[in-house]
């Protein structure tokens, strides 16, 4: 059975170039980065030169880069590593629909006292500038915002929301797991940005945090010193370096587009059908979409059988039965929540679009037989058309 993998935001097939480069890594430099003798030399060397090789691309100084072990820490690392260096103010601005890491990290730091404002988005996932000016204060120390949701795919304005933050004086975060290498995000007003090597096929278990030169903050795992400090543990060289090859690789963004507007415009044609989300603003591969009367879940599960693999919400949430935050704060309609799909696309969507639409369009019908629910298909299609 040919296998199509649509799921590049829950994570994505390390490439081939990279993973060549990794295997070299594992099995000649091998030292550990700290060791003085000529292993270790060899490992820092790689390091380093894979540092360089990422501020050159973001254009900053390489000790503005701390290496971490993905994502999750990074984020936890910029609010709590911020806060524990800046005690003095205890204000955080974020969004309801940032990925967990970020609103457990906040809702820990509450729990220690801090004030937490969590901006709310407009129907199509979109953050409202101003509605973040209107909440800095004098003792607002950080305003954290992702620049691409990892569930609908939506693209916040944040080179505006950076920019206020630095005319009021507020360091301000953003998570660009699933914006990295896909959408250009100049770092000009940024303090600090979360970046992790699995979503663009490099391997897991790597990240950074850019951190702005002159930005205090503190660690969180406090051990061997490494990375400046701030950071303690032993550095993933071959992980590292997996994460600075990933960035000559080409992405094909355009053809996936293209690919990814094929697949729309072919489900949109199933009755009751609605995609969750700006179109506009939105990352080139991702399509979030809900079809009334149905279970996600069991969508999911009939494409699996057929070697299509998708997502329902985000990966993290995919195991439990919670309706997804996200599209709770679009004001979707019960019956869309739960009949929503994640297609994140790769390579692998590249002329497959008939056979995943009609994979699809079949896999549903099929469902809404077997509903329980008396569907009121043309009425939920004339609803969706005239909104
Ligand atoms: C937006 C976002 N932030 C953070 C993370 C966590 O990254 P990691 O899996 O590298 O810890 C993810 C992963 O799904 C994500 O999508």
């Amino acid at each position: 059975m040919e296998e199509i993998y649509l799921d590049n935001a829950a994570t994505t097939k390390v490439d081939d170039a990279v993973a060549k480069k990794v295997k070299e890594v594992f099995l000649e430099s091998y030292g550990n980065a700290s060791s003085l003798h000529t292993k270790g030399r060899e490992s820092r060397e790689k390091m380093e030169s894979a540092k360089k090789k990422i501020a050159t691309y973001l254009n900053c100084n390489p000790k503005e880069i701390i290496f971490t072990s993905g994502g999750t820490e990074s984020n936890n690392l910029a609010i709590r590593g911020l806060a524990k260096a800046n005690p003095e103010k205890k204000h955080i601005i974020t969004s309801v629909i940032e990925h967990p890491c970020i609103l457990e990290t906040c809702q820990d730091l509450k729990r220690e006292g801090y004030e937490v404002d969590y901006i709310k988005v407009n129907n199509d996932g979109l953050i409202e500038v101003e509605d973040i000016s209107k909440k800095i204060k004098d003792n607002t120390l950080l305003v954290s915002i992702m620049h691409v949701n990892n569930e609908i795919g939506t693209i916040q304005p944040i080179e505006k929301i950076s920019q206020i933050c630095k005319k009021q004086n507020v360091y301000f975060h953003t998570d660009n797991v699933q914006g990295f290498l896909k959408k250009d995000l100049p770092l000009t007003s940024i303090d600090m940005m979360s970046v992790s090597g699995h979503k663009f096929c490099a391997p897991k278990g790597v990240g950074f945090l850019y951190v702005k030169k002159g930005i205090k903050i503190l660690p969180i795992n406090t051990g061997g010193g490494q990375e400046n400090g701030l950071r303690s543990g032993t550095e993933n060289v071959p992980g590292i370096v997996g994460l600075a090859a990933a960035l000559d690789i080409d992405f094909k963004i355009n053809e996936i587009e293209t690919s990814r507007d094929k697949i729309i415009e072919g489900l949109k044609k199933i009755k009751g059908v609605k995609i969750n989300g700006s179109i506009k603003n939105r990352i080139y591969n991702n399509i979030n979409i809900s079809f009334y009367g149905i279970e996600g879940e069991s969508l999911m599960l009939m494409l699996d059988e057929q070697g299509i693999y998708v997502s329902t919400g985000s990966a993290c949430a995919s195991t439990k039965l919670n309706e997804s935050h996200v599209l709770k704060a679009l004001s979707i309609d019960e019956m869309y929540i739960h009949g929503s799909l994640r297609l994140s696309l790769g390579t692998d969507a590249i002329g497959k679009e008939n056979f995943i639409i009609e994979k699809i369009t079949n896999a549903v019908k099929k469902l809404r037989e077997m509903s329980p629910f008396k569907l009121n298909l043309e009425e939920e299609n004339d609803k969706e058309k005239n909104n």
